[in-house]
């Protein structure tokens, strides 16, 4: 019996020329092709300014520093998260505060938000987790009032929609991941995408030393012109190989969403006659990438989730627990909340399925037997 992965980058013979392209034209550290890359993806996410990063990770400590956050203020962050997004606010010294989440959708809510802000509340990141758009507008008519910025952790994102367009379109900054887990690869990768021109121009000086003059730009000219370091800056650039891959596949995007509501679809038939089941799904006001398609296993089911992720393995299918809670791990016991029982209803119940572009429908019915079976039991 062959393994079945949770994802697996699809990546082909174009994304190979690309690379090629690359180092054959002697240029392969940040230059034409991560422009190329970051106007590309500023077009297809209807977005103002796109800064090419290294991974959303440091697109969002750069997030956080253009917005102006740091020591002595607190950002309000799911725990119900990849730990990234709990680790970027301490990056500038900020202390994250933690907000539970809506149990349908796994994401922040408006009122789950406001339940969790504090006189020092700077800022808000809200992330469309698995791929499931967030609900910007209701959070910001919390936070706009109050002059409180909110990052889209938008990592999971690219290819989901919020009320009719790319999720991200409306943000004054969002972060993106390009990590091979993620819809969009090129093996490892972020952007930062902005409403604010200066914004845009300090993130883009920052990622490379905060140097007066680009790299780039120096290699250009023979005589390269002296630079100054501006500010403590850091190194956070994306490569010219990287880009041409991302430039291959942001053309397939739209092709392997359309891929992967097709497998999400399936799987919604076959859950919704299993008992104990539940499924993530699009809320009312958008729809998800199914970067992550993953479901509950509710107490009334023949086994818990520890039993079914077991089960699945003995068929060779490789599920994974759900989104981790950030506020259990070592690095982030200090810090104080309030309960967060949704949080840890979903980390301790949820699982994710397997979903990759090249999944055949055989293997997509051996998960669905092994669920049944597991039901049966
Ligand atoms: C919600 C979220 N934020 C941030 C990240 C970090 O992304 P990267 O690995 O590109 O730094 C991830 C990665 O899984 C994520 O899921």
């Amino acid at each position: 019996m062959t393994r079945i992965n949770v994802m697996q980058p699809w990546l082909g013979a174009e994304e190979v020329a690309a690379v090629t392209e690359v180092i054959e034209s002697g240029w392969v550290a940040q230059g034409p092709k991560v422009a190329a890359f970051e106007e590309a993806f500023a077009r297809r996410q209807e977005a103002e300014h796109a800064v090419a990063t290294s991974s959303c990770t440091t697109a969002l400590h750069l997030a956080l520093l253009v917005g102006g956050v740091g020591p002595e203020d607190d950002v309000v962050v799911p725990s119900f998260s990849f730990v990234a997004t709990t680790n970027a606010p301490t990056y500038v010294g900020a202390r994250p505060v933690f907000a539970d989440v809506d149990p349908v959708t796994g994401n922040l809510t408006a009122a789950t938000v406001e339940a969790a802000l504090t006189p020092r509340t700077r800022a808000v990141i809200a992330v469309d987790q698995g791929g499931v758009p967030v609900d910007l507008a209701a959070i910001r008519s919390v936070t706009d009032p109050r002059g409180i910025l909110v990052i889209e952790d938008a990592a999971c994102g690219a290819g989901s929609t919020y009320r009719g367009r790319p999720v991200g379109a409306g943000a004054e900054l969002a972060a993106w991941s390009f990590h091979p887990r993620k819809l969009l690869t090129t093996g490892e990768g972020g952007m930062l995408t902005t409403s604010n021109e200066e914004w845009a121009r300090r993130a883009r000086t920052l990622r490379e030393h905060a140097m007066s003059v680009s790299a780039a730009a120096r290699h250009a000219s023979v005589l390269a012109p002296p630079e100054e370091y501006l500010e403590v800056g850091f190194n956070y650039r994306m490569t010219d190989l990287q880009a041409a891959v991302g430039i291959v596949q942001l053309g397939r995007l739209d092709e392997i969403v359309r891929r992967r509501r097709e497998i999400a679809a399936t799987y919604d038939e076959a859950i919704a006659s299993i008992d104990g089941l539940r499924a993530v799904r699009d809320p009312s006001w958008g729809t998800s990438n199914f970067q992550s398609y993953w479901v509950e296993v509710e107490p009334r089911f023949a086994m818990d989730r520890e039993g079914l992720l077991a089960h699945l393995a003995s068929a060779e299918i490789s599920a994974r627990r759900g989104i981790m809670a950030a506020h259990r791990q070592p690095a982030h016991a200090a810090l104080e909340h309030a309960p967060l029982p949704v949080t840890e209803r979903l980390t301790d119940a949820t699982l994710i399925l397997p979903v990759f572009h090249q999944m055949t429908a055989e293997e997509q019915d051996r998960v669905i037997d092994a669920l049944r079976s597991a039901a049966a039991r």
